[in-house]
């Protein structure tokens, strides 16, 4: 384990067991449709590439960013898009493929944005929620699991850029973001 990760809270099986379970809905519920992954840059990079290996749909990735957290740990209140698709949504199916649901407020503009531009369907699928932490009702269709109110890295999630290449989620020791 990393030393500055207090705790394991995911595992490699309990994550591969997540995707397991999230890919089997989105396959049941897609029923062959073609889907578009919108991969949300740049902490779902990992379970996106996990969780649409598992697909088996026909599958069109795309990707998009939002100015989030900067370098803290503590987002601003206002989100903007930084990085924009290139694909035409229109008509199609998006899938929103995010690692955590925090505030909501990212998800919440990128599914609306998403809609207004004439998507047929939009749906979020994020591997982490902490309910705790919600500040904006946004709906999640597909979630790995809840998480208690603590800061995770691993797995794509960063603190500061760093311990996206950990193969785990863990939470961060609080003096390293202090
Ligand atoms: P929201 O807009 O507040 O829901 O924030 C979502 C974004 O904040 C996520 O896409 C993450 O990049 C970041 N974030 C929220 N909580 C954590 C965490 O515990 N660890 C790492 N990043 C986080
Ligand atoms: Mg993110």
């Amino acid at each position: 384990m990393h030393m500055d990760v207090q705790e394991i809270l995911l595992d490699e099986a309990r994550l591969a067991e997540l995707t397991d379970e999230i890919s089997a809905k989105i396959n049941r519920d897609y029923s062959g449709e073609p889907v578009l992954a919108v991969v949300v840059m740049k902490g779902s990079l990992i379970f996106a590439a996990d969780l649409i290996r598992k697909l088996d749909l026909d599958v069109s990735v795309d990707f998009m960013q939002a100015s989030s957290y900067g370098v803290g740990s503590e987002s601003s209140g206002t989100i903007k898009i930084k990085k924009d698709l290139e694909s035409d949504v229109t008509g199609k199916n998006v899938l929103i493929i995010e690692d955590i649901a925090d505030s909501g407020r990212t998800l919440s503009l990128l599914k609306k944005e998403i809609a207004e531009r004439g998507a047929k369907t939009v749906r979020i699928a994020s591997l982490l929620s902490k309910p705790a932490r919600r500040v904006v009702d946004v709906e999640l269709e597909y979630v790995g699991t809840d998480i208690p109110d603590e800061f995770v890295v691993g797995y794509g999630l960063d603190f500061a850029e760093k311990y996206r290449n950990l193969p785990y989620v863990g939470i961060l020791k609080p003096e390293v973001y202090r």
